[in-house]
């Protein structure tokens, strides 16, 4: 069901879908993966690149916990992509090492297999953090950005593995993005559960490719990150309980994609979405979340009638006498029943999926001219 059905690419990596399978150290390595050839991208590791963190981790394995410990870190992580090649899915090797030296090597073997480098700054352990590793590159931006952009100078794709409501979110997505990384992966962890408001104030702030991470057991918790702007979700804990979990959730996502053409479309902005809704907006003309949203891209609300109405000239949402506002440029998602905007597409031919997929250009569009 899934072939060509999404169209999502970052750098030299093409996803089949937006569903992946997250690194769980001592547990995911390419045996382990190789459960999940449905998944749009398997993560292994977190593998230790050097002596210091493999010390580290055997510390940690002394104290109960899972770890892959090496003695020949490289030759590891080579044979370990090797075997991967074999799931027939993308794949990015999670890693730690106290310098970025290893880092550099580690990128060139990534590379050369085809896969991506994902940094790991988001392993608490306290036998790492006293290396610096894990969760202290968040905490120092300054060296976090220098690795990206001196593992990045390598041509790999590079993501960078992160916990949220440990230092200043958007401040670090920001240092991210602009070390030139191409995905955050963010663990939305919250002391009360999940900050799914994370992946929203992110995706308002950046253009990084997203994979929305925590918690995510089904596909309403999918869902959830989707429509706040994830590209993709990714599973740790949940496949150990139910493995075909990773299929279920790719069989969802593929259902709502053939469907509606656009599978993580926003939430409105007055349900919660982000800056994407904007595609969905009523002219701004009465009291409502819409004057909110265009303070934070620096529209006035004329200027933002003009994008839209600009925007929609020739092209099929144009029309739409009978509507509330007398064109779908104006029209609600597609998945909230109106039997107005409906009679209009069928009058005019177009598929929902059809619908969604200009409604998606257009908020491209409409992002594209922010001036904040
Ligand atoms: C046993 C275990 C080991 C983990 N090891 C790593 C790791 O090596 N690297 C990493 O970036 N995240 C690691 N994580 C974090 C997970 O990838 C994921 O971010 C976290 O468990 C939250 O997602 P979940 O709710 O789907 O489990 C680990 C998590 C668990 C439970
Ligand atoms: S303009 Fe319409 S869709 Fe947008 S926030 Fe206001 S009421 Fe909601
Ligand atoms: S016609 Fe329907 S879809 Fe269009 S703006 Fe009105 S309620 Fe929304």
């Amino acid at each position: 069901m899934t072939g060509n059905l999404f169209d999502i690419k970052v750098g030299y990596i093409s996803f089949k879908n937006p569903i992946a399978l997250a690194s769980m150290a001592g547990t995911t390595d390419s045996a382990f993966a190789s459960k999940f050839t449905n998944a749009g991208l398997v993560v292994l590791g977190g593998y230790n690149l050097d002596k210091e963190t493999n010390e580290a981790a055997r510390k940690e394995t002394r104290r109960g916990r899972k770890e892959f410990v090496t003695d020949a870190p490289m030759e590891l992580i080579k044979s370990e992509l090797e075997k991967a090649k074999e799931i027939g899915t993308a794949v990015a090797i999670n890693v730690r090492a106290a310098t970025l030296a290893p880092f550099l090597e580690a990128a060139g073997i990534a590379k050369e297999a085809g896969a991506i480098l994902e940094i790991n700054a988001h392993c608490r352990q306290p036998e790492m953090a006293e290396l610096g590793v894990g969760e202290a590159l968040m905490k120092d931006l300054p060296r976090l950005g220098e690795y990206i952009s001196e593992i990045k100078k390598t041509g790999v794709v590079v993501s960078v593995k992160v916990r949220a409501n440990v230092v200043d979110d958007l401040g670090l997505a920001k240092a991210i993005e602009e070390a030139g990384a191409d995905i955050i992966h963010i663990d939305a962890m919250h002391p009360q559960g999940v900050d799914i408001g994370v992946i929203k104030r992110i995706r308002n702030s950046t253009r990084l490719f997203i994979i929305g991470n925590n918690s995510i057991v089904d596909f309403d918790s999918a869902k959830e990150m989707f429509s706040r702007g994830a590209d993709m979700v990714s599973v740790a804990r949940a496949v150990l309980e139910e493995p075909r979990i990773i299929d279920f959730l790719v069989d969802e996502v593929s259902s709502v994609q053939a469907m509606t053409g656009w599978y993580n479309a926003p939430k409105h902005i007055c349900g919660g979405g982000d800056l994407r809704a904007l595609a969905f907006c009523c002219p701004p003309v009465k009291p409502c979340a819409v004057h909110g949203a265009l303070k934070q891209v620096g529209f006035e609300p004329q200027e933002f009638v003009n994008i839209k109405l600009g925007f929609s000239r020739g092209t099929p949402i144009e029309s739409g006498g009978g509507t509330c506002f007398g064109s779908m440029a104006w029209c609600c998602k597609i998945t909230k029943p109106c039997f107005l905007r409906d009679s209009v597409l069928e009058r005019t031919k177009l598929s929902d999926v059809e619908y969604m997929q200009v409604k998606k250009k257009l908020s491209e569009h409409i992002l594209k001219h922010r001036k904040k």
